[in-house]
């Protein structure tokens, strides 16, 4: 299922050599393994076995439209969080019945399109929402089917930024209120209401946090029924944690300390959770973005400068936060590796900061990180980057967006041209 392995002492993506890839496509450059995809989604999927069930790969994870192909191949459906994500949904060949569209600030447009095409489910979060896709779907001549997410206030493991589940935060319907919601989202004549929504953040990695949520989502599927709100689907949305640490081993690099992750796997995280969701008697929705495409890429970078300094030593690269922002931004965890291994110095290693050539001390992929020593001029990896990459990528301090490259055994094909950097200007400068 891993496709980034080393042979002898160089890293390669399924049959094909990564230093080779480095060199013909340039860097800053995401790589990304086709089958490591079809893997993961096969994967997931077995957790399943024959029950009837939908995974909705959320977009937002990664939506180069090439990846989305192989997915939407693969028959499962999409969760959308905008109307660009559904037209990328649909141009890739997700059917408009498996796509769910999220989100806590969907536009009047946006609803009147999901509408239009008859997503499998609007899941809704506020009753203000829900009121206003009433509004649209009977302006439209149309029902829309909707599911209510409600905050079940969950403590989670994760990082504050990427917890959504607690009562602070802004997504769905407060628990205490849920029933009055359901009950009166059920009397609107454009809705159709269809099940209840649950996402409560993001890598999580423990599976006590993920039983609470199944816990507390069946309890109310339970009372609704009760009080004569019968609901077909039970979306328990995303989140499922993944490695980072200790990716790929090679006898030169050094064992990564400590391994948070090392015990959990997605599937075995749903299969202590699905045993509490079946007994809700609804056909189970998941929405998973990163447990599918996480491991599936890797961003190549290379080094511009070492410079020693303050007391540290600073390996400067050619790629930067505007081309991954996770560690800034989450002070999230990448393992880093160079492409040839055999190129370091002997079996050295050093504590070095890998930093990113912008202007912000925020600007960097690891900090005091033990690692075969680089010189310029070596290419570094930086792994498990397949989820919340490239997507995230922008042109602060005026750089262009990096390339994307999708390998299928030893073939490798462009599926994002590196942005030209004359596209931010207009004034010739040479
Ligand atoms: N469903 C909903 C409604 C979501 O908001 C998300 C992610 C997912 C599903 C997929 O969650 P996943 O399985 O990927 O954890 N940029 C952050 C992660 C933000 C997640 C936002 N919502 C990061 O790089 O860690």
């Amino acid at each position: 299922m891993e496709q980034f392995r080393y042979m002898h002492d160089r890293l390669w993506c399924e049959g094909t050599d990564l230093e080779e890839c480095a060199g013909r496509f340039g860097t800053p450059l995401y790589v990304y393994s086709r089958q490591s995809v079809i893997d993961h989604c096969r994967w997931i999927e077995s957790a399943f076995g024959n029950e009837d069930h939908l995974s909705c790969y959320a977009l937002k994870a990664n939506s180069n439209p090439s990846i989305l192909r192989i997915l939407a191949g693969e028959r499962i459906g999409a969760d959308v969080g905008s109307a660009g994500e559904l037209g990328l949904a649909l141009d890739a060949g997700f059917p408009a019945g498996q796509i769910t569209f999220s989100g806590v600030g969907k536009r009047d447009d946006e609803i009147a399109g999901a509408i239009r095409q008859d997503l499998l489910s609007i899941n809704a979060e506020s009753d203000e929402e829900l009121k206003v896709i009433s509004h649209i779907a009977q302006e439209l001549h149309k029902r829309a089917r909707v599911s209510v997410r409600v905050n079940f206030d969950i403590q989670s493991d994760t990082h504050p930024y990427i917890t959504t589940g607690r009562k602070h935060n802004k997504f769905g319907v407060e628990s205490s209120r849920a029933e009055e919601v359901f009950r009166e989202a059920s009397t609107l004549p454009g809705v159709e209401l269809l099940g209840v929504h649950s996402h409560i953040g993001s890598q999580i990695t423990s599976s006590e946090t993920f039983a609470a949520a199944a816990r507390a989502i069946v309890e109310l599927t339970d009372r609704l029924r009760r009080h004569g709100i019968n609901l077909s689907l039970l979306n328990f949305g995303g989140g499922f944690g993944v490695r980072y640490r200790d990716y790929v081993a090679h006898p030169r690099l050094p064992v990564e300390a400590e391994n948070p992750e090392s015990n959990l796997t997605t599937v075995s995280m749903l299969k202590e959770i699905l045993p509490i969701l079946r007994s809700a008697r609804c056909k189970i929705l998941i929405q998973p973005g990163r447990s599918m495409v996480a491991h599936a890429g890797i961003l190549i970078t290379k080094v511009l400068y070492k410079k020693r300094s303050g007391g540290k030593t600073f390996i400067i690269v050619d790629a930067g936060m505007n081309d991954l922002i996770r560690p800034s931004l989450y002070q999230s965890y990448h393992q880093i590796v160079p492409l040839n291994v055999g190129h370091a110095d002997g079996d050295r290693h050093e504590v070095v900061d890998v930093v990113g050539p912008l202007c912000e001390t925020g600007d960097f992929f690891a900090l005091d990180r033990t690692m075969p020593a680089v010189e310029r001029g070596e290419y570094l990896a930086v792994l498990c980057t397949g989820a919340y990459g490239y997507v995230l990528s922008s042109n602060y301090n005026g750089r262009p967006k990096p390339a994307e490259v999708l390998v299928d055994a030893d073939r490798s094909e462009l599926i994002a041209d590196r942005e030209p950097v004359e596209k931010l200007f207009v004034k010739r400068i040479v």
